[in-house]
């Protein structure tokens, strides 16, 4: 049996993350069990979501999505009904309409599925990194970046604070604090991808060079080191490049925050 990424993600926790507009402000994103009867509304403000916001809410998110039943929300839905009408609560949400992190949704991510071993491809200054490091205690994460600006490379021609060699150093500075956590390849991703058993990371992150090309490859070489039920996120869908070739790689992808793009390994295109 296969699934798309939605019912592969509800089925498998029979929860969804909810992330309202704002909702950094109210501890969310929370997680909802679909096996109960509930509300929205309800749901949210017993969630600790203030009644004051619920109408953006319902305006902004759920009406924009649900446009083919928009009455669905005034009724309790059963899981099933959820399924088969397949709903997405939070995820995909349009980009940028979310303030959370790109850490913060993979987080949300890792926790809801209880990941413990993940590789970021490109990994810059670590901002990313250490947070994911600090967020989830028992998470080993690889890192993979060349640190050196490439041909084939768009991205790094733009402005930035610090100089790729200075990213580096605050980077190796930091590994210490973690060092039974991590492992940092310095090499380019289509290189680095030769240590990797096949399906021995329950994630990838990639985040490396934004060219179609590029994007495409690392999705080539490196969803096979994803273990079967594992994720494949990467950073920055609203560049024209990067959304065409996940768009070509994956039948589904979910569209979360910050412009982090996911989808299950089962949602490949053969
Ligand atoms: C956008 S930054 C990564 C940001 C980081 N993921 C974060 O969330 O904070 C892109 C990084 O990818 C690295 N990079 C670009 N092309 C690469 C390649 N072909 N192989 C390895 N690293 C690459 C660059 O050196 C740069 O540090």
């Amino acid at each position: 049996m296969t699934f798309d990424s939605e019912q592969y993600y509800m089925m498998k926790n029979k929860k969804v993350l909810v992330d309202p507009p704002s909702g950094d402000k109210y501890g969310f994103p929370k997680l909802i069990p679909l096996d109960e009867l509930w509300r929205i509304e309800d749901w949210l403000m017993d969630n600790g979501y203030p009644e004051k916001e619920i109408d953006d809410y319902i305006k902004r998110a759920f009406f924009d999505m649900l446009v083919d039943d928009r009455d669905v929300l005034a009724r309790k839905l059963p899981f099933k009904e959820i399924l088969e009408k397949k709903i997405y609560l939070t995820y995909p949400f349009k980009a940028g309409f979310i303030h959370v992190d790109r850490w913060e949704v993979l987080t949300a991510y890792i926790k809801a599925f209880d990941f413990k071993t993940g590789c970021e491809l490109g990994v810059s200054e670590g901002e990313t990194f250490f947070n994911l490091l600090d967020e989830n205690e028992d998470l080993f994460m690889y890192g993979v970046d060349i640190w050196e600006l490439q041909g084939d490379n768009k991205l790094e021609t733009y402005q930035h604070e610090n100089p790729l060699e200075k990213r580096k150093e605050i980077v190796f500075d930091k590994l210490q604090k973690y060092s039974s956590r991590v492992k940092i390849y310095e090499e380019r991703t289509d290189e680095a991808h030769a240590h990797f058993e096949d399906e021995s990371l329950d994630f990838i992150f990639i985040d490396a060079d934004h060219t179609y090309e590029s994007v495409k490859r690392d999705i080539e070489l490196w969803a096979p080191k994803v273990q079967k039920e594992g994720m494949i996120f990467g950073h920055d869908l609203n560049w024209g490049d990067v959304a065409r070739a996940v768009g070509e790689m994956f039948t589904n992808f979910y569209v979360n925050g910050d412009n982090v793009w996911s989808a299950v390994k089962t949602s490949l295109r053969n």
